[in-house]
């Protein structure tokens, strides 16, 4: 599997992981309603236009494309694994690889916007919760990690 930067023939793939994502995995934690606006919200157009301001990447293996990560800064945003494909690592590999990065460009801590469901994903690798937020799309954790530890979640 190869984590590799987003390219404008992605989009239509990543925008279905996104909403099989949505439907099948974030409903348990958020409105119907909700998850349809996210899904409207989140469609090819704009993530062409988002990949112009933010760092997004992907995971792929071969042709297909199984998950996908970006960033802002050390702002971490829109982490989605195939849900066909969950458990495998995948999250884990994206994260490795975005937090290398903001490493990189200098910062001493990243931070991530998680979802209720990603909570305890990102609680497991080190992150610290800061504050909850109240967004378009419903409740958020706002969470940090330093990143000049050894990682030990790997
Ligand atoms: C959250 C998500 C990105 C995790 O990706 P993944 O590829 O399934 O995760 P990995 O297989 O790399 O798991 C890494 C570790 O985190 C754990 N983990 C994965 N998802 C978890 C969750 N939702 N809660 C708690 N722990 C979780 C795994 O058990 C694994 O633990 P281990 O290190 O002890 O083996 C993925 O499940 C997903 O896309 N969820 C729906 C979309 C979503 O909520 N995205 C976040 C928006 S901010």
């Amino acid at each position: 599997m190869q984590i590799r930067r987003f390219e404008d023939g992605d989009a239509d793939a990543i925008a279905e992981i996104i909403r099989r994502c949505l439907r099948e995995v974030n409903i348990r934690d958020y409105p119907a309603e909700t998850i349809e606006r996210m899904c409207a919200h989140y469609d090819a157009a704009r993530l062409r236009e988002l990949a112009e301001q933010r760092e997004i990447v992907v995971a792929a293996a071969g042709d297909a494309l199984l998950g996908t990560v970006s960033r802002d800064g050390y702002k971490v945003f829109t982490m989605f694994v195939d849900p066909d494909h969950a458990g495998e690592g995948i999250g884990r590999k994206l994260m490795n690889h975005l937090e290398e990065q903001v490493r990189n460009a200098g910062f001493d801590f990243v931070e991530a916007g998680a979802s209720i469901t990603a909570h305890a994903f990102y609680q497991k690798r080190g992150y610290i919760d800061v504050r909850e937020t109240d967004t378009e799309f419903g409740l958020n954790y706002i969470l940090r990690k330093p990143l000049f530890e050894t990682e030990a979640a790997g």
